[in-house]
């Protein structure tokens, strides 16, 4: 009876011990498959490389990148004074959440450069309300995200060249909002403006 029951037992430790075996045999399979590790050499071809060149003329699909406005912010050396894209209410909201998720952190919600970063000592920005960057043109705004500026990183990873116009967009009117001309209120904004307390409640916002 004892007996019975050991060799039951070695029976059922080999035959986990083979299954054991037999799973990591296959993995080591799945590792060991034929394949070039990067960088690895090769009989195959002349210069040795696995890693071979794009073939001349093929472009990846999605990588097209033939408008040069739209995916430069230039055009010829120039930057382009009028944004690639249709102008919409869409696009200036669009980068409205853009900009106050990548760049209110150090340019600020009004973009006057005092963003919660700056204000914890980073450099500090200058304002998008400057007099030299309500004149320049708006392909600037493009190429500084694109590229980075100074000690400003690129944006072009995390914001795609469409989000970057929208941003674009937005600054532009963040620089309207604080040079409205007096001629072109109402006389309901005039009287906002001089304090009319019905007209002045206007809902409180969070800002920064
Ligand atoms: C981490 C902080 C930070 C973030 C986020 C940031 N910037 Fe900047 N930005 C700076 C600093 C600092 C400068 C000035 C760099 C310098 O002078 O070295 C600058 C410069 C600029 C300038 C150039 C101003 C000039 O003087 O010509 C523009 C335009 C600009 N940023 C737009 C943006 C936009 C648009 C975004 C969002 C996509 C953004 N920045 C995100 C910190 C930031």
């Amino acid at each position: 009876m004892r007996c019975r029951k050991l060799k039951a037992d070695l029976a059922r430790r080999l035959a986990l011990a083979a299954l054991f075996a037999a799973l990591a045999g296959c993995r080591q399979d799945m590792h060991d498959q034929p394949k070039f590790e990067p960088l690895e050499a090769t009989a195959l071809f002349a210069d040795r490389s696995s890693a071979r060149p794009l073939v001349a003329g093929t472009v990846a699909r999605g990588q097209l990148r033939e408008d040069q406005a739209l995916f430069t912010g230039l055009e010829g050396d120039q930057f382009v004074s009028d944004l690639p894209l249709e102008m919409t209410a869409e696009l200036v909201a669009r980068g409205r959440t853009r900009y106050d998720a990548f760049c209110s952190p150090c340019h600020g919600l009004q973009g006057d450069g005092l963003g919660m970063i700056v204000r914890r000592g980073f450099k500090q920005p200058t304002s998008l309300h400057e007099q030299r960057l309500r004149d320049t043109p708006v392909g600037y705004f493009f190429d500084v995200m694109t590229r980075g500026f100074g000690q400003m990183s690129s944006y072009a990873a995390q914001v795609g060249p469409e989000d970057r116009w929208a941003i674009a967009a937005y600054i532009r009117a963040l620089q309207l909002s604080r040079f409205t001309p007096v001629e072109i209120l109402t006389p309901e904004d005039l009287r906002r403006l001089e304090g009319d307390e019905e007209l002045v409640a206007v809902p409180e916002t969070e800002v920064e």
